[in-house]
């Protein structure tokens, strides 16, 4: 068999960066001349780029590779990879408990695939998790979209949030050069991308660890300068960023926002816990007092931002009236989306370790009671839309209805309306929104007005 027909096949799970991670492994292995395949069953190469954020994250990995290995005893040729976070997490261990794996990496070591799948080929079991300086990507991502690209801006994290394994799995802050950075938006403007987010687990760290660039004169130190730097790329129409750390949050970061009119008003800032004991057990460094004032602050520049979080239920020791401070804060605030999760114990977090753990009862009928309260204030920000005109940027055709688009409004609500995605696919659609729901929208395209020629 010729290399040209080998084919490779990623599953991603877990967020935005492993999403990024995974694009740029799959442009290194078309670099190497393999070929996409849907099915993992008829890969070649299966690469599973993994998540350890909460338990059911990882647990769900090992089902996965329970069957590929099986299938591995059949067609001994084939290459089974564990990348990101579990890999990182587990290292050696996972060759011990899946002993067909050829490839263990963690995520620091993405930008380096091809050199560690030529050691795989030449007969080598590999376990690459050792802390490196993450290179610069050489190659070109293979990314899913045509219109939205992910844009990495700093790797890692330097918090120590107790319940997170962030930090122990991405490993410390290493920023991108702001030329780097650049660089790579212009070349995604070039190829006809519209939109960007660049990508940070804590993005307000931006810079810090930089020497102090100097780029045209001007010394760039923060994410709030990155943006000034990048926000006048031709053709890329939005900038999205995620994610803000209420701790580093500035105003000065605001005004950015409320200046640049390519950035997006959406803001996603996790406030994790509404109750200032929680918030200090969590060690996250801010008060429910200083996360309000933040909002507010955004709210008086941008009356109509968006704004999205994570929170966390049943850390330990929460007691039900610290809970319903993160009700009181959700009731308050009126999001526009909230990802919420049950508190899960994770190797190697101070707070796995303490004796005070909820039980799995209390924990899920709190996020019941969470959720419940963050679907009706979605649906109540969702009001103010109706019958207004956005504009929506077209990524794909609705999965559901084939007849029908889909894209998101500068707020990131998702919005569908009819037409073909042939003649729409990455064009910014005006949109009369004549239906709203909790987290989507559908509406009509306007009639533009044409100049009557005389
Ligand atoms: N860097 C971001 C979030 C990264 S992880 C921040 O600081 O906010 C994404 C989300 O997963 C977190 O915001 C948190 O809400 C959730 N999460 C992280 N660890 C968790 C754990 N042990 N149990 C439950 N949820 C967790
Ligand atoms: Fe985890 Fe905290 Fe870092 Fe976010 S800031 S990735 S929650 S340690
Ligand atoms: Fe998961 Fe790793 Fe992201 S643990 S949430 S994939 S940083």
């Amino acid at each position: 068999m010729t290399i040209s027909q080998r084919r490779y096949h990623i599953t991603t799970f877990g967020c935005q960066m492993n999403k990024a991670d995974s694009e740029r492994m799959a442009g290194v292995l078309e670099d190497m001349g393999f070929e996409w395949s849907e099915d993992p069953n008829h890969a070649d190469v299966i690469l599973y780029n993994t998540c350890t954020i909460r338990d059911n994250a990882e647990q769900k990995v090992y089902s996965y590779l329970g069957r590929q290995a099986k299938r591995k005893h059949e067609q001994p040729d084939l290459t089974l990879i564990v990348a990101g976070c579990v890999a990182q997490q587990e290292g050696e261990a996972l060759l011990r408990r899946v002993p067909e794996l050829d490839l263990v990496m963690g995520p620091q070591h993405a930008n380096r695939l091809k050199d560690l799948l030529e050691s795989v080929f030449a007969g080598s079991q590999v376990v690459a998790t050792e802390p490196v300086h993450i290179i610069e990507d050489i190659t070109q991502p293979r990314r899913d979209s045509k219109v939205t690209a992910w844009v990495n801006v700093i790797y890692g994290c330097n918090e120590r949030c107790t319940y997170c394994v962030v930090p122990n799995v991405r490993g410390v802050e290493q920023s991108r050069t702001p030329a780097a950075i650049r660089a790579e938006i212009e070349e995604l403007g070039r190829q006809g991308y519209k939109e960007i987010t660049l990508l940070g687990q804590n993005i307000d760290a931006y810079g810090r660890d930089l020497p102090g660039v100097t780029s045209e004169g001007r010394h760039l130190y923060n994410f709030t300068d990155l943006l000034y730097y990048v926000h006048d790329v031709p053709g890329i129409e939005r900038i999205r960023f995620a994610t803000s750390h209420p701790r580093y949050f500035t105003e000065r970061l605001i005004q950015a926002c409320a200046e640049l009119p390519k950035v997006c008003e959406h803001f996603h800032i996790p406030f994790q816990s509404g109750d200032n004991e929680v918030l200090k057990a969590m060690a996250r460094g801010y008060t429910h007092q200083k996360y309000r004032r933040i909002i507010d602050t955004i709210r008086q520049y941008m009356p109509d931002a968006s704004i999205s979080a994570d929170a966390i239920v049943g850390f330990p020791t929460e007691t039900e009236a610290q809970f319903e401070n993160t009700l009181k804060l959700v009731e308050d605030i009126g999001f526009d989306q909230l990802n919420t999760a049950a508190y899960s114990p994770r190797p190697g977090t101070p707070a796995a370790l303490w004796p005070n753990q909820l039980s799995e009862e209390i924990k899920s009928d709190r996020l019941q009671r969470l959720n419940h309260l963050v679907g009706i204030k979605a649906a109540e920000r969702s009001q103010r839309y109706f019958g207004r005109i956005e504009e929506v940027l077209v990524e794909d055709q609705n999965s559901k209805d084939k007849t029908q688009v889909m894209g998101r409004t500068a707020g990131n609500r998702l919005t569908f309306f009819t037409g073909d995605i042939n003649q729409l696919k990455g064009q910014l659609v005006k949109i009369k929104i004549t239906e709203v729901r909790a987290f989507s929208l559908t509406g009509e395209p306007i009639q533009v007005s044409q100049a009557i020629p005389v």
